[in-house]
This record gives C-alpha cells, sequence and structure tokens, in this order.
C-alpha cells in the first residue's frame, strides 16, 4: 500500500493537470448549444480511463453518452461499480466568479472551477486511485467497472432505462460513488441516505396581454398575485409543507438516528455564519441535521413574472411563473407527491386565471445498508486514504440512479465523500481542496485492496 502512495504522491502534477483539462471542458448537460462539448467531454474520460489501464469505450444512450471502463482480472472475487458523472450545473451567474469557470484555478489549498467538487475532482480521484492499483501491482485485487455519465445534473432521464437494458454488464456485488462530501474539514463521511426529488413548474395565466395596473387592476386578477397565493399556501411558516397528504408516507427518524445525528461534531453557529443569513429556520420539533437530512422540504427556485429591469413599470402581467422543488424522504413516491400537488393546485386555483403544472425531472429517496462486508472496507480505506475513520451521515442532495443500482442490479451503493460541505457546488467559485483530491485516491487503492483480501 505504500507503493500506492508513493505512486499517487508521484504523479500528484501530472493528476492535477490532467483534472485542470477534464475542467476545461464546457459539458453543461442542461444546455443544447453545449451538446458537442458534453460529447467532447464523454470522449476524454473515455481516454483517462484507458490511460488508467481500462478497457473502455463512449456508449451512446438517448441523451448523452455515457463512458464505460472494464477491468475483469480477478475472478471469483467481488465486482465493484464506479458511478460518476462528467455533466456540470450552468455556470451562472458568471459574474460572480473570480476567473472564468471553465479556467480552472489553483487558490490556496483549493482548485477552483465549475465540476471541481461535482463531479469531476471527485469521480476523477477514484479513477486515478484505480489507476494507481494497476500500474503498481499490475494487475486488480477485484473486478472493476466503470460508468461515468453524461445526464445526473439533470436527473438521468437516459441512465435509468440504460441500466434497465444493460444489466448484465453492469452486474456488480457493489456501487461506489464519490459524489457527495465529508461531514466536514478532516471529517470523512460514508452516506447512507440521499433525498428524492420532485421538481414542478406552476404557470399562471390571466389576460391575454400584459396590461395597464391603473386602467385594469382591480378588476382583473394578477397572475403574479394569484401565484404568490397559491405558492404561499403550500407551505406552513416553519416551512411545513401545507399540501394534503404530504406527510402520510413519510418514515419517522427513529430514536438511535436521533442521538447519532446529535453526536456529530456539527457547528451551528458557523453554519448560519456560512450562509449570512440573520437566523436559522426549519420545521419545530427537528434539529437542523434532522431538517437537513431526514424531513421532507419545499422550496422555490425560480420565480419570473411582469417587469424585472431597472426602475418601475406599472404593469398588470399576462403571466406568472415559478419552478419549485420537493426533496423528499423515504418512503415517499416521486409519482404520488407529484399528482397529489397537482391536485391541491387545481383546488385552490381561483376561477379568475388558467394555470398549468409542468414536471420536469424527479428522484427517489434512497436508504443504503450502512454494514456488510463492502462498508467494512470502505471504513478501513478511508482510515488509510485520510487518517481518521468515517462518520455515518445522511444528505439532502438527490442522486437519481442509486436508487435504480438498488432495484435493477441488486447492488448495495457505498457513498464515498471526497467533497467538503462549503465546496459550493452549484455555485459561483465552486472548489475542490487538492489534498483531498490525493487522499481520494489512496483511499479508492486502499478499498479495492481490502475489498481484494475478504
Ligand atoms: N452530487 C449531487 C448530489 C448531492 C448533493 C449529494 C449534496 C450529496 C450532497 C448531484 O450532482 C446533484 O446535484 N443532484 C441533483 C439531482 C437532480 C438534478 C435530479 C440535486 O440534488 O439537486
Ligand atoms: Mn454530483
Ligand atoms: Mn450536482
Amino acid at each position: 500500500m505504500s507503493q500506492v502512495n508513493d505512486y499517487v504522491q508521484a504523479h500528484r502534477t501530472a493528476s492535477l493537470e490532467e483534472l485542470k483539462e477534464l475542467l476545461r471542458i464546457p459539458s453543461v448537460s442542461t444546455d443544447e448549444s453545449l451538446k458537442g462539448e458534453v460529447s467532447r467531454c464523454a470522449g476524454f474520460v473515455e481516454g483517462c480511463m484507458k490511460r488508467a489501464g481500462l478497457e473502455s469505450s463512449v456508449l451512446p444512450t438517448r441523451g448523452h453518452p455515457a463512458v464505460y471502463g472494464e477491468r475483469l482480472d480477478a475472478p471469483g472475487k467481488p465486482t465493484v461499480l464506479v458511478y460518476g458523472h462528467y455533466d456540470v450545473q450552468p455556470p451562472d451567474p458568471v459574474g460572480l466568479w473570480r476567473h472564468g469557470p471553465f479556467e480552472p484555478t489553483v487558490e490556496g489549498e483549493y482548485l477552483v472551477a465549475r465540476g471541481a467538487t461535482d463531479d469531476k475532482g471527485q469521480f476523477y480521484a477514484l479513477l486515478k486511485g484505480i489507476e494507481a492499483c494497476i500500474k503498481v501491482h499490475g494487475r486488480l485485487p477485484v473486478n472493476v467497472k466503470v460508468l461515468i455519465e453524461g445526464e445526473e445534473e439533470i436527473g438521468s432521464p437516459s441512465l435509468v432505462p440504460f441500466i434497465q437494458g444493460e444489466k448484465r454488464r453492469l452486474a456488480c456485488d457493489y456501487v461506489v460513488i464519490a459524489d457527495s462530501s465529508q461531514f466536514a474539514k478532516d471529517v470523512p463521511a460514508i452516506t447512507y441516505g440521499l433525498k428524492g426529488l420532485v421538481y414542478l413548474e406552476l404557470i399562471v395565466r390571466g389576460p391575454k396581454k400584459d396590461l395597464h395596473s391603473g386602467s385594469y387592476g382591480g378588476s382583473v386578477q394578477n397572475p403574479a398575485n394569484v401565484l404568490a397565493r397559491m405558492i404561499a399556501a403550500c407551505q406552513g411558516p416553519f416551512g411545513r409543507v401545507a399540501i394534503p397528504g404530504f406527510y402520510k408516507d413519510v418514515r419517522p427518524i427513529e430514536a438511535w438516528e436521533r442521538e447519532e445525528f446529535a453526536r456529530l461534531p456539527f457547528d451551528e453557529a458557523a453554519y448560519q455564519r456560512d450562509t449570512g443569513v440573520p437566523r436559522l429556520f426549519g420545521e419545530e420539533g427537528y434539529t437542523t441535521l434532522e431538517r437537513k437530512w431526514a424531513r421532507p422540504t419545499f422550496d422555490v427556485n425560480g420565480l419570473l413574472s411582469g417587469f424585472t429591469g431597472e426602475g418601475a413599470k406599472t404593469v398588470l402581467p399576462s403571466v406568472a411563473k415559478a419552478k419549485f422543488s420537493m426533496r423528499l424522504v423515504p418512503d415517499q413516491d416521486p409519482e404520488s407527491i407529484t399528482a397529489l400537488v397537482k391536485e391541491f393546485l387545481q383546488d385552490i386555483k381561483p376561477p379568475t386565471v388558467e394555470i398549468e403544472v409542468l414536471s420536469h425531472h424527479g428522484a427517489k429517496p434512497v436508504l443504503v445498508p450502512r454494514s456488510g462486508k463492502g462498508v467494512q472496507a470502505a471504513e478501513k480505506a478511508y482510515e488509510r486514504g485520510f487518517g481518521r475513520r468515517p462518520v455515518f451521515i445522511r444528505e439532502g442532495g438527490s442522486i437519481p440512479v442509486v436508487n435504480t443500482f438498488q432495484a435493477e442490479l441488486g447492488a448495495q451503493s457505498i457513498l464515498l465523500g471526497l467533497g467538503l460541505p462549503d465546496d459550493d457546488a452549484h455555485a459561483p467559485n465552486e472548489k475542490f481542496r487538492i489534498e483531498d483530491f490525493y487522499r481520494g485516491s489512496i483511499t479508492m487503492a486502499a478499498f479495492l485492496e481490502e475489498l481484494g483480501r475478504l
């Protein structure tokens, strides 16, 4: 193992330069105009897999391509499928970046670029760990398959059917994912719970064109006012969702889990300070970690209506739109929740407007086992990579395919977080701690060795 360590240390600069090259490709999956760049990124990832010593190929899906690599050196030993995503979120608002979002820059102990932590830096760390293992030992101690997709940030619409159609090729015992984060700096974490998601858009239509708000106000109802009332009706003052039936399938947090959350070294004051809010918020009767990880939420993600330019314009807008989403916990089901919300909005809609509700993406909530040989190997590996045993946490984010791996491949996912909670994923100046990139590689190599010993 010290050989793997030496290998990773000896290749620090080369690995970082390669990661920077990957980060220079603007693989924004939601942006149609960047389709070519997304494909180019898939090609680049395929090249990395080849150089690492895997047999690799770009696999077309009905959307952006996935990249697959494998090396099946160890008959009779377990098979690990590494999953990650090479697509990224849009860089907006671009003006708030300290440099171009696709011009990776080292700032102190961090590498700053869109995708640095989510997920290019993280999956690349794993890939480099596999490479180190192959270069040092000439082979892998377990069978390894790698699947890096290009549509995670848009809800993995093509990968879910792709996995269903490729069950044999993807058959495995464990799925390893680095797409979450450590609990805190130098407190590595294995994530055993992810939230689900329902993302909707409400469109309220009133008059057939914008009207003078003096001439028509008071006699024609304003769609923006209606939209505000309807959205407000979905949520109580402390964030509790007010849609009838919403909590029907919510699994209560058990006592052991509350105790475990409470024992984590969570610095609530620092958490508040980092966000810049005057006060934290949330459902009564729950702690901050419980609200973040184990209670469902409702959030408006975007609002659009009327005049939003500089200055003032007295207008009664014709249309108002809100994008909003709900994070779900076990055992809530995205489809049933969507139906409930649509029904509720139709019920409360006044007769003075028309409404339309669009469904964007969704994901099922998941809990994965916290025990078993794979998790034990991961715990030992973390100890070797980070010098510390990991804590077990849940997260508020969603990874749509984790549920699919469980349901279609019967494989348990092991979520190794390498990022930090304040890496600013999806936000300007996204970053990844460079030391954690190397530690991630060592952890991955150690994981393969530990699993090979079983
Ligand atoms: N890596 C995140 C998921 C995540 C975030 C896991 C925080 C753990 C902690 C992933 O790339 C992501 O952003 N997922 C989307 C899913 C959606 C687009 C279907 C999310 O959570 O918003
Ligand atoms: Mn991600
Ligand atoms: Mn993301």
